[in-house]
């Protein structure tokens, strides 16, 4: 890994400060999935062009990732793209279904199935290292935060063959074929190591690991299953001179774990204090998140209210990037998204 190195204006933005646990002007705020279907303008640009046609488009993955930016003022772009983009130009036969997400042609159930799996090499990733080129003169001093699937949760949608409420395949086959399960999580984990590489290599200031469903499991079964393949993937990046932010969904129980995996900030989402989760994560890391996303349909001095409790609670952490406690819902009037960064700004001034 060579990564290109960073203007210093996105080395000292409030940001990248926060992750490297740094005192900063205000509290850097974004929101995942901030770049998306909450926006007019990204409806627009989307007409007619399907998810994963649209992530293979340096063009149109520079102004969707631009667009919240531009809009609501946001101390970090998140690159457009998807966690199953990785895995459709490895050639796995899937698609993103609108209104469903990914769907997968033929779920994995056996050893052969994995062995199916190809490996990723970067040219099948160019595009994403265009658009990431393509991005940095334009952000100028805003940072670019790459992403990429955990093992986990990819594999959930490999062997669901899609979303998933109970994860029972899933389970089932981590359960009663742990050979099996664990050679497809260390084939998933090749392949999103790669994939944040290309886009450490092409610039990204930063990377989030998402393993949003990974709050399906007990503290046991996450160690056992999970963590060792998150950290060959978070442990992969060392010394490549980027922040890792690691995320789930429902993971209050598994904060301590995660913790663990490598991460230098891990995302928290609503159901834990800020407070509490850095108990749990150690004083060494960054906390991310963490307003409930649909406290944005509630009255103003309600979200207002919020904010301000999630500031107040973060204060106990050694470095906080504001954020949802999990993405944008769709229905989101952005104008609630602008009014949040402006008062995460002006109460965190410092
Ligand atoms: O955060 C951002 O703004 C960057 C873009 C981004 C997308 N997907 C774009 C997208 C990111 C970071 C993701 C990650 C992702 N994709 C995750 C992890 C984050 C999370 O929400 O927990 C997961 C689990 C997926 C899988 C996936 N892809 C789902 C569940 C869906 C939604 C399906 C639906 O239509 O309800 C997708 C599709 C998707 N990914 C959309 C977008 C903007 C919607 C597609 C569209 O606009 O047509």
């Amino acid at each position: 890994m060579s990564p290109s190195p960073q203007p210093a204006a996105v080395t000292d933005s409030p940001f990248l400060r926060a992750c490297r646990r740094e005192p900063g002007p205000h509290t850097p705020v974004w929101f995942m999935r901030q770049a998306g279907r909450s926006l007019p303008e990204y409806r627009q640009v989307r007409a007619g062009i399907g998810m994963l046609e649209s992530c293979r488009r340096p063009d149109l993955v520079c102004e969707i990732t631009l667009q919240p930016v531009r809009r609501h003022g946001v101390d970090a772009a998140i690159l457009f793209s998807d966690i199953v983009v990785p895995l459709a130009a490895a050639g796995v036969d899937l698609d993103i279904v609108p209104g469903t997400g990914p769907v997968v042609a033929k779920p994995v159930t056996a050893l052969a199935d994995v062995e199916a799996i190809p490996k990723l090499s970067s040219e099948q990733v160019d595009y994403v290292a265009e658009a990431i080129r393509l991005l940095r003169p334009e952000l100028g001093a805003t940072p670019l935060i790459g992403f990429a699937g955990a093992p986990f949760t990819l594999a959930s949608y490999l062997v669901e063959g899609g979303p998933s409420r109970t994860h029972a395949k899933t389970k089932a086959l981590m359960y009663g074929a742990p050979d099996v399960w664990h050679a497809l999580c260390r084939r998933l984990a090749e392949i999103t190591l790669t994939f944040l590489r290309v886009q450490v290599d092409a610039g990204v200031a930063a990377v989030q690991l998402f393993d949003s469903w990974a709050g399906a499991l007990s503290e046991a079964d996450y160690r056992r299953y999970v963590l060792p393949h998150s950290k060959a993937v978070l442990g992969g990046l060392e010394g490549a001179g980027v922040p890792r932010i690691h995320f789930g969904v429902g993971t209050a129980e598994l904060l301590t774990a995660m913790g663990e995996a490598g991460a230098d900030v891990v995302g928290v989402d609503w159901r834990t204090p800020l407070n509490v989760a850095t108990g749990r994560i150690g004083a060494d890391k960054a906390v991310q998140g963490n307003l409930d996303p649909c406290t944005l349909f509630a009255p103003a001095e309600v979200l207002s209210a919020e904010v301000r409790r999630v500031l107040d609670e973060g204060r106990a952490a050694p470095g906080h990037v504001f954020n949802l406690g999990h993405g944008v819902l769709p229905e989101t009037d952005p104008d609630a998204l602008t009014r949040v960064v402006a008062l995460v700004h002006e109460l965190s001034a410092r």
